[in-house]
């Protein structure tokens, strides 16, 4: 079960009428009515993902009551780590002082949290962890192409967190889902840069290391997968869309997110929607929309709260949490 929760973002808000300082063409109409997005959060002067997850992570441990030391297991979502080599988590580790922990990276890309609860879960009730934290952190901005209409506007940087411990009292994951299609990884993807097609000056030039997206082909498969992924955990714990209390839906689009509720029969009053402050932080969006939700108040003792999420790959995954 989730028993602490954290967030941060870095200290630039960029409002939509910043991408005209920066040659984009583009309009904070166009951004709000097709997104819904306001402004997002970009790193500068040393923020990383990094340093991110750090402050994120430090705030989930004091709320569950846990010392860095405590900590078994780091599963660190992200997509766009610090460094290839090593991993995020190791980094985390030692920046955080979790000594007795193994620490790796997980990327499902926007899906990572919602899958690392549930590989957190996994190793909790295997008894091979008590106490993990997990992590879904971006710094996008440093990954996508800001010469890119169709992308740049889309996406914030930022990170949330979790500690997850062994459930007691009902309470705790009830149930899971989680899926991926490798078919459609050239929908959203970064096409060279990697060990197949190492980084050349060409490369550089043309962009092609940096993120590319199908936009209109990802919103509908994003619609099909969120929908499935709804389905799927609610069948497998044997409830309907009236039992949830809340909707966490991974925040790329709010009209991504107003068919999903719709598809779940959920009125938007059960739906937590911040993709107006922060933009798609990829992996970071569910664990910061989970940590909003927590300090704010509208996560109570004894509510079902169901995560859901979708990125690229495709992948998407589902998880209801009785707190
Ligand atoms: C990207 C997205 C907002 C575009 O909205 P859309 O309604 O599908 O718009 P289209 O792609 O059809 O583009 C319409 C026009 O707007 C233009 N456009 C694209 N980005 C623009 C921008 N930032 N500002 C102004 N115009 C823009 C396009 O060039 C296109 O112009 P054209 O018709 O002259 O070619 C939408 O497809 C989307 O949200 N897709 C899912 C993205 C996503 O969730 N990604 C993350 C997955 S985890």
């Amino acid at each position: 079960m989730i028993t602490g929760t954290g967030r941060a973002v870095p200290a630039y808000a960029m409002p939509n009428a910043d991408f005209a300082a920066i040659g984009i063409d583009t309009s904070d109409e166009w951004i709000r009515e097709r997104t819904g997005i306001r402004q997002r959060y970009i790193a500068r002067d040393g923020e990383t993902c990094v340093s991110l997850a750090a402050d994120a992570s430090r705030q989930a441990m004091a709320r569950a009551g846990v010392a860095p030391e405590d900590i078994d297991l780091i599963v660190f979502g992200t997509c766009s780590p610090d460094k290839l080599l090593p991993a995020s988590g190791v980094e985390l580790q030692a920046q955080i002082g979790a000594v007795n922990a193994s620490a790796f990276d997980l990327n499902a890309a926007c899906t990572s949290f919602v899958y690392g609860v549930s590989v957190a879960e996994g190793f909790i009730a295997a008894e091979s962890a008590r106490t993990v934290l997990v992590i879904g952190a971006e710094k996008l901005s440093g990954i996508i192409n800001w010469k890119d209409r169709n992308t740049c506007v889309l996406f914030g940087d930022g990170a949330g967190a979790a500690i997850m411990q062994r459930a007691q009292g009902g309470k705790g994951v009830v149930s899971r889902f989680m899926r991926s299609d490798g078919h459609l990884a050239s929908l959203l993807y970064r096409p060279k840069g990697g060990s197949a097609e190492p980084v050349t000056p060409e490369i550089l030039a043309e962009g092609s290391h940096l993120v590319a997206m199908a936009g209109r082909e990802t919103f509908k498969h994003a619609v099909r997968s969120m929908n499935e992924a709804l389905d799927r955990a609610l069948a497998d714990a044997g409830l309907t869309g009236d039992d949830i209390d809340l909707l966490i839906p991974h925040q790329a689009n709010l009209r991504i997110i107003e068919a999903t509720a719709k598809h779940g029969h959920m009125p938007m009053d059960k739906v937590f929607v911040n993709v107006d402050r922060y933009g798609n932080t990829s992996a970071g969006s569910v664990p910061i929309a989970l940590d909003e939700a927590m300090q704010s108040g509208r996560i109570q003792p004894g509510m079902k709260v169901m995560l859901v999420a979708f990125g690229a790959g495709f992948t998407w995954a589902s998880a209801i949490h009785q707190f």
